[in-house]
Formats: C-alpha cells, sequence, structure tokens
C-alpha cells in the first residue's frame, strides 16, 4: 500500500469540523489529515475491532496505512494473541507489538511480587504505569494524533469524553475517539452488521478485556467494567492511558 496522502486538511481545520462527523468519516478525515504518522491504539476488544474496521476501510479508500499498535503488557490472554493474528489477517494492517521495558518490570516484580497489584491502589498503578504507560509513550513518540475505541459509557471516569480531543496528557497531540457517543449495543450491533471479527472472550462473557489476572467475566446484570480490577471501586478503574480532566476539550 502507498504510504503517502494528499494533505488536504490541516489539523486546526480537523479540530473545527471532526466533532461533527459520524465514526466512518471521522476516521477517514483523520487518516487524510495526519496520514501516516498517524497512531491507532488497539486492546482487540470489540470497540477496537469496529475502529479498526473502519479505519482499514479508510485506509483501503485513501491509499495510506497509519501505525496501528497493541501494548504487550506481558500478561495478556492468549486469546488477545490469536485474535491480533486474526485481525491482521482480516484487515491486512500490521499491528505493532510494544513491550515494557524489562527492567523496569524486574524491579517492580522482584519489589512487589508476581501478583503485587492485588495488594492496593497504588500498587496496581504501579504496575500499570510500567506495562502499559512507559510502552505507550514509545508507541506514540512523534505521533501528531492517535485513535483509540473509547467511549462515554463505558465508566463515570469517562463520562466526559469527546470525539476530538487535545491529549494534554501525551504532550498536546490530536486524540480521536470515533466511538465516544456509542453505547454497547451500537458497538455490537455494527459489528455484526459488518461481520468484523470478535475477540474470543466476548463470547465468554467478558464485555472489557485488559490483563488476564486483572480482568474476569460479568454476571448478566453487571456493569461492562464490573470485570476489570473487581477488587478496587468504580472511581479507580484507569490504568492511567486516559487520565480525565488532563485533557482539554474541543468544542
Ligand atoms: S483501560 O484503560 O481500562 O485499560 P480500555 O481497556 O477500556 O482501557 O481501553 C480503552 C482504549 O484504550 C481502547 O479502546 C484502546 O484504544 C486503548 N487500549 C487499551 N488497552 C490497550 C492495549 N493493550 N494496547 C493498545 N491500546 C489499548
Ligand atoms: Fe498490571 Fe493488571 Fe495493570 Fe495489566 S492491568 S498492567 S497486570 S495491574
Amino acid at each position: 500500500m502507498m504510504n503517502s496522502v494528499t494533505m488536504t486538511n490541516s489539523p486546526s481545520t480537523f479540530l473545527a469540523r471532526g466533532r461533527a462527523l459520524e465514526p466512518a468519516a471521522l476516521v477517514e478525515e483523520t487518516l487524510r489529515t495526519f496520514g501516516p504518522d498517524l497512531r491507532v491504539a488497539t486492546s482487540l476488544g470489540a470497540e477496537d475491532m469496529v475502529v479498526l474496521h473502519l479505519v482499514a476501510r479508510a485506509s483501503r479508500t485513501l491509499g495510506v496505512a497509519p501505525r496501528v499498535f497493541l501494548l504487550d503488557t506481558g500478561r495478556l490472554h492468549q486469546e488477545t494473541y490469536d485474535h491480533a493474528a486474526r485481525a491482521e489477517e482480516r484487515y491486512g494492517l500490521p499491528i505493532e507489538v510494544f513491550f515494557p521495558d524489562p527492567l523496569a518490570v524486574e524491579s517492580l516484580v522482584r519489589k512487589s511480587g508476581v501478583n503485587g497489584f492485588r495488594r492496593s491502589v497504588e500498587e496496581r498503578k504501579a504496575c500499570c504505569g510500567a506495562r502499559k504507560l512507559g510502552p505507550l509513550a514509545r508507541a506514540l513518540a512523534g505521533a501528531p494524533a492517535w485513535v483509540t475505541g473509547l467511549r462515554r459509557e463505558q465508566s463515570p471516569t469517562r463520562a466526559d469524553v469527546a470525539t476530538v480531543e487535545i491529549d494534554e496528557a501525551n504532550g498536546g497531540l490530536v486524540k480521536v475517539n470515533p466511538l465516544a457517543s456509542w453505547t454497547t449495543a451500537d458497538v455490537f450491533r455494527f459489528a455484526a452488521e459488518s461481520d468484523v471479527p470478535l475477540h474470543a472472550l466476548h463470547a465468554a462473557g467478558y464485555p472489557s478485556i485488559g490483563c488476564a489476572p486483572c480482568t474476569r467475566a460479568v454476571q448478566p446484570g453487571e456493569d461492562a467494567r464490573a470485570g476489570r480490577w473487581w477488587w478496587e471501586s468504580p472511581e479507580h478503574k484507569e490504568c492511567g492511558l486516559h487520565p480525565r480532566g488532563i485533557g482539554r476539550v474541543v468544542s
């Protein structure tokens, strides 16, 4: 695929227009504006698969490929790796894997133990810091913008997510959350209608999928994120990839 794009939009024009667009049009506009330096974060969960589907379509239309990345914490489910391979094959976009700094993880595990993240919110955040935030910084280095699968409905901590934001926490780059206003039902409806391949754990009762030791299935009626860090209270359930209250919402 040709890695060049005609930059028909400046980033400032994009910011002004972006929020009015529907997900598919927003993804295409994002790729048209930022070209091959655009980063797309994927955890391979349903939202991210819908985003990847839209990204792949825009990529074919524009003849330009963004950089799709997976943060491999070292504690992901085997099903996540299987699904990453399936997604690459289906969409033809390579998924760049970013690993944590081995010395940072070794030092943390020697200090806290292999499952130290269960002991306290602080130790859990230290693990997410070493295993997710370190690699995220490398994955976003030099990027003008990134795309995520964040949605407002996912959690009270995400109630203010906008489709287009300035990500001050990551140096002021543009952050695009095309599905910000979608419900869980919207995501799974789109996936079914568009034949988007889904992570095997969704069918096993996991609406939200993170690291294996920190994710469980939910019971009927339970909140979608009830299975993430289930031993913590809801206001703590963020790993730091998406700090709120720092990023300026663009309206
Ligand atoms: S988390 O903060 O609780 O772990 P969540 O699983 O809801 O986040 O995912 C929110 C968004 O963050 C995803 O849609 C995706 O864009 C990004 N993301 C989460 N985990 C990863 C990962 N391991 N690799 C790449 N992107 C990720
Ligand atoms: Fe560590 Fe759990 Fe955070 Fe994964 S989700 S980085 S295992 S604390």
